[in-house]
């Protein structure tokens, strides 16, 4: 990956807190079929081995955010969406090399994620990345039924 690593004026990366919950939510509900709720999100603050990163534009709020659980050396991308209409900029890049250098600096060596088999823009994403196919678990997702690709980065 050859993107720079600053991030564009106005933008920055943070864990998220107790007040961002709800705009999460509202880009979680949109980005996914079977969102988690806020509870969910308010009770992984905080919590160990979660690493909950929220990307703000200082003039605009919340614009998108993920999730990442670490255990010991080795880590799961759990979510990562931004807001609609910020994508294809680039802010996506950013955020998924900020979560992958969080992994890194945890220990993590292996970082997995699923993701729904039909998610191009994702998938392509994880690809240049340097994630790799390593399964499929088969009717993974409901709403609509579809297969999981497992894709794994190794940080080691
Ligand atoms: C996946 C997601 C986070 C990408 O964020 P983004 O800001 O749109 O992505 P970027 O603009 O940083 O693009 C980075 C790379 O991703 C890939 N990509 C992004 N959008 C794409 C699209 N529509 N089609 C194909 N590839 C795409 C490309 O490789 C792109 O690099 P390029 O611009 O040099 O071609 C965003 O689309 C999103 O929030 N989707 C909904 C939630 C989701 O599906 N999350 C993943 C769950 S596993």
């Amino acid at each position: 990956m050859t993107e720079p690593n600053s991030l564009p004026d106005g933008i920055e990366i943070r864990t998220l807190g107790p007040a961002d919950v709800d705009a999460v939510v509202e880009i979680e509900t949109e980005a996914f079929t079977t969102p988690w709720k806020a509870d969910t999100f308010s009770s992984l603050i905080g919590r160990d081995g979660v690493e909950l990163v929220v990307m703000v534009d200082r003039s605009d709020g919340v614009i998108g955010y993920a999730v990442l659980w670490c255990i010991l050396d080795q880590g799961e991308l759990a979510n990562l969406a931004l807001s609609p209409v910020r994508r294809g900029s680039g802010l996506g890049a950013h955020l998924l090399r900020h979560v992958v250098d969080v992994a890194r600096g945890r220990g993590v060596q292996k970082l997995f994620l699923e993701v729904r088999a039909s998610n191009t823009p994702a998938i392509e994403l994880y690809l240049r990345f340097g994630f790799s196919d390593v399964g499929t678990r088969r009717a993974y997702y409901d709403n609509p039924k579809e297969d999981a690709r497992v894709m794994l980065l190794e940080l080691a």
